[in-house]
């Protein structure tokens, strides 16, 4: 072994360690920071020396390409859930049913938390993670391995003395912290909060591009297990130590109990401990602990007879409402707002909760002046569960439908097919920064040095009021130069990246206009559609479906925005400021290229291009990505460091390109216009 590739393995060992320490045994010996540097040591030695990569090195966390969509596989055991019950009474029941099957056998219990998240399968195969699925219908799942291998406490290779084939079963899930991080960072972004922690680490573990899962705070817990080779478990307790030396995390807090006053005792300890868990527990799960008894005891078609969940109702308190408000989201979305007198509601105190809409303003009959009962949905949100109409008194105020906007005055509309009523004003103050980033963003526009502080800085001083405002901040200089800590370079830099992006592809700016239901992708469609702005604002709802991908909710949204004459003026001021309304790929389409309408699929570190500019690149030669390998795929483009993606072609005796001959693809064509062989340009 060479001296690098042995300071290669050495660092991996230690960094496992140390992962070890830190998840799973919540003990660790250095410092963020001195790991962080054996981390980039390794990535750094890893870069230098491809030939050592391996898919379980720890640096391979963060992700890899994009899905186009998940495999579904079948559970080797079915993945089956339990009996659920709110009552203690349900629980002696239980217990009573086991004294009968068991016939005087003895037996004691395991007392867990309940986890809320998502239920996930691994697969390890001599100590090496293979899969990760999901629970699905509990007969097959959907693989969701690259996703799962983002979770840093997930161990891709197993500790100790491994046997053949180990499946562990779990919880992955969203702590509270990372899950109101990642509302805040949703809200900035323009985009829905998810409701609560499970929702969205249901979300995140569902999302096909793993880079994106990555960055999603998701953890996991481990407390059962699937199919099993060459290992035994006598005891459920041996099993959670057992998966422990393995380096697998278990739940926290798990109680031994000999009889079923124990186990009550410990569900009440736990009630009153739930608030003091990083994750959301909605309850807690009783085991019989001697897993010989299992086989026995068997199983009804939905759950075990070995196992029960005793479920927690959310804490509820009595308050008034005192009056209700109107928040205006992102997207104009009206949201009605119960302002409360203040209350403590699991550990914290709750003045104000969401009322979602008006229908369930109706549904619920909520009046200003009423007595309410609130809750904590998924423990985090608080929301108005009911009225206590008894106690109504004379003067409560019905909340009428809204007929304007309270931010900017215009009147509301509500969409066919939805509870929510909008303002559709697009210059609303409310909506305009969120707007405004959406169409700067690297998607859509891609315009930089245009940061949310400077658009906000912008708008607060009447600079601008939506996106086309951008193109005349040229004419306003002076004034520009004048806000506050504005250098003379920054202003330029500004101006100059609005200039540059007047020339972008069409794509940018149909994506830029803020259509709803019409992301990137769907712009990309459309400008193969369509060769010019005003061909697509004219298009009649049968032109937009014959389109594949485009379906009737998308083809109403675009057909209804270009109809809105609010939305019509916005596209003559883009007009006047000469953005570019046509397609301009057509110079590389006429172009020979062998890769019209060849699917494609990139993979392994780019040199010479980045990701990005490959797949525009390839789009713009006509052929289509696609994020797996698969008989469908007629070239593979292999970067350096090409791993199983590379292998999987090869077997399927797929044509493969190294990323030289892709960039030998650009034509030369010496009469192209300036400009179009900039690749940086793309
Ligand atoms: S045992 C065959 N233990 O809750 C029984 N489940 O409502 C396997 N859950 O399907 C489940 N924490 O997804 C078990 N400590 C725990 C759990 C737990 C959360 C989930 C699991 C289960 C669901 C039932």
């Amino acid at each position: 072994m060479s001296s690098i590739e042995s300071r290669i393995a050495e660092l991996r060992q230690q960094i496992n360690d140390h992962n070890h320490r830190y998840y799973v045994l919540a003990a660790p010996e250095i410092s963020d920071r001195d790991y962080d540097t054996l981390l980039n040591e390794l990535a750094e030695l890893e870069a230098a020396h491809p030939e050592f990569q391996s898919e379980d090195s720890p640096t391979r966390r963060v992700g890899g390409e994009a899905l186009s969509e998940f495999t579904t596989v079948a559970h080797a055991v079915p993945m089956i859930s339990l009996a659920n019950s709110y009552d203690l009474q349900d629980i002696r029941d239980f217990d009573q049913r086991l004294q009968k099957l068991l016939a005087g056998k003895p037996y004691s219990y395991v007392v867990e938390p309940k986890v809320d998240g998502v239920a996930v399968s691994l697969r390890y195969e001599n100590g090496k993670l293979v899969q990760a699925l999901t629970r699905g219908d509990g007969r097959q799942g959907d693989d969701i391995t690259e996703n799962i291998r983002t979770i840093a406490s997930v161990p891709l290779n197993l500790r100790g003395q491994v046997p053949e084939v180990l499946e562990v079963r779990g919880e992955a899930y969203m702590n509270r912290k990372g899950f109101l991080k990642l509302n805040r960072e949703r809200e900035e972004a323009g985009l829905a909060p998810f409701a609560n922690p499970r929702n969205s680490a249901a979300g995140s573990l569902k999302l096909l591009d793993s880079r994106e899962v990555a960055k999603r705070p998701l953890d996991a817990v481990w407390y059962g297990v699937g199919e099993l080779k060459g290992i035994r478990f006598e005891t459920h307790r041996g099993l959670l130590e057992a998966l422990k030396e393995f380096g697998l995390r278990t739940p926290p807090l798990t109680r031994d109990c000999d009889d079923i006053e124990k186990v009550i005792q410990a569900l009440d300890e736990n009630l009153n401990a739930r608030h003091e868990y990083a994750f959301e527990m909605d309850g807690a799960v009783v085991k019989v602990n001697q897993r010989a008894l299992y086989d026995e005891l068997g199983s009804t078609a939905k759950s075990p007879r070995w196992a029960m969940a005793y479920k927690y109702e959310p804490e509820q308190v009595e308050t008034q409402l005192l009056s209700i408000t109107v928040q205006v989201g992102r997207t104009g979305v009206l949201t009605p707002v119960a302002e409360l007198e203040p209350v403590s509601v699991s550990g914290t105190t709750v003045s104000r909760a969401t009322l979602h809409n008006w229908d369930e303003i109706q549904r619920k009959d909520v009046r200003e002046g009423d007595t309410v009962i609130i809750e904590k949905a998924g423990e985090i949100i608080p929301a108005v569960v009911k009225v206590l109409t008894e106690k109504r008194p004379a003067d409560a105020r019905v909340f009428p439908e809204p007929h304007a906007c309270p931010v900017c005055s215009q009147p509301v509309s509500k969409r066919e097919e939805e509870v929510a009523w909008r303002c559709e004003n697009p210059t609303c103050p409310a909506k305009s920064l969120s707007w405004t980033k959406h169409f700067v963003s690297r998607k859509a526009m891609n315009i930089d040095h245009l940061g949310e502080e400077l658009i906000k800085v912008l708008l607060d001083a009447e600079l601008i009021s939506d996106p086309s405002d951008l193109y005349q901040l040229h004419q306003k200089r002076d004034t520009f130069l004048a806000l506050d800590r504005m250098a003379e370079k920054s202003v330029q830099n500004v101006l100059d990246a609005l200039e540059d992006s007047k020339d972008n592809d069409l794509w940018r700016l149909i994506h830029g206009l803020g259509i709803p239901q019409v992301g990137e992708r769907t712009a990309q469609t459309l400008e193969e559609h369509f060769e010019t702005l005003d061909e697509l604002a004219s298009a009649t709802p049968e032109n937009l479906e014959e389109i594949p991908d485009i379906g009737p909710i998308v083809a109403k949204s675009i057909i209804s925005y270009f109809g809105n004459p609010i939305h019509q003026a916005f596209i003559e001021r883009l007009r006047e400021a000469g953005l570019r309304f046509t397609r301009k790929q057509a110079a590389l389409q006429t172009a020979e290229s062998p890769l019209t309408d060849k699917t494609v699929v990139l993979t392994g570190t780019l040199t010479q291009l980045t990701r990005d500019e490959a797949k525009e690149l390839l789009r713009r030669l006509g052929a289509k990505v696609t994020g797996s390998v698969s008989k469908k795929t007629d070239i593979l483009i292999a970067g350096e460091a090409a791993g199983s993606k590379l292998r999987k072609a090869q077997d399927l005796g797929i044509e493969i390109w190294s990323e030289q001959d892709l960039v030998n693809c650009i034509p030369t064509d010496p009469e192209l216009p300036e400009g179009q062989l900039d690749l940086f340009d793309l």
